[in-house]
């Protein structure tokens, strides 16, 4: 490794300082596009069967937005990798993982990875008006400052489980949402699971990928 007369001279203030000059590594600015969502809490206030009993379907909200950290807790309860092994809050079948979720904000569209805990950022543009236009015009996607899409790639599962497949999705796709759901009540938010919408609709509004099929739209926020 080459170092120049500014890079020894660094090293050698550094050295009598006692400490370490930062390495390339650490200043190196996460990919572009991609936002490192807070560490998500491992313990809260609310009680499991308190969260059960305090669930409704919410679908009027203030305009006040969700922090990260709301939105790094709800997305972690959902998919998040709780284990070594890559298992995840949510059983899958076979360990397959099909689902995929995507965030509609006021700021951007974002798909979330589990492995790294982070959001990619798909476009900049609002696109929660057209998912309210997509989802038959349902108030609580117009009022909602999130919404969080839950998508399925059947063929991951297909794979192994064939024509018993979609029954599979369509049951991890629920134990997701009610994550989701059960954590928002915790975080004092509302939210409502909405399935009745247009899939290709949905789909074009978020440029999903086409094996990529959205099977349920949660809008989340402030209860009114
Ligand atoms: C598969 C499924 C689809 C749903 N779709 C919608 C929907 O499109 N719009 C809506 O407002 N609520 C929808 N809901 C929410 C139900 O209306 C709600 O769960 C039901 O009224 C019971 O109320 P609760 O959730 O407060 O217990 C859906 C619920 C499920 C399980």
């Amino acid at each position: 490794m080459r170092v120049t007369r500014r890079e020894a001279l660094l090293m050698i203030i550094f050295g009598l300082l006692g400490c370490q000059p930062p390495t390339k590594r650490e200043v190196t600015p996460s990919p572009v596009g991609e936002i490192p969502l807070p560490t998500p809490g491992q313990r809260g206030e609310v009680s499991l069967e308190e969260a059960l009993t305090r669930r409704r379907s919410i679908r009027e909200f203030r305009e006040e937005g969700l922090t990260p950290a709301e939105i790094s807790q709800l997305l972690w309860a959902a998919q998040g990798v709780t284990d070594p092994r890559g298992f995840r809050t949510a059983p899958s079948a076979g360990a397959l993982y099909p689902l995929e979720l995507y965030v509609a904000t006021g700021e951007g569209v974002y798909h979330y990875s589990p492995q790294s805990h982070r959001l990619a950022t798909l476009s900049p543009e609002d696109r929660r008006l057209r998912l309210w236009e997509a989802g038959l015009k349902q108030d609580a996607l117009r009022e909602a400052p999130v919404i969080i899409v839950i998508a399925a790639v059947y063929a991951r599962t297909e794979a192994k489980y064939g024509p018993r497949a979609e029954r599979y999705v369509h049951l991890e796709a629920g134990h997701a949402a009610q994550n989701i759901l059960l954590q928002a009540t915790t975080l004092d938010l509302g939210a409502v699971p909405i399935g009745a919408f247009y899939d290709q609709k949905v789909q074009e509004v978020l440029a999903l990928p086409s094996d990529h099929e959205p099977l349920y739209l949660i809008p989340v926020g402030h209860p009114r």
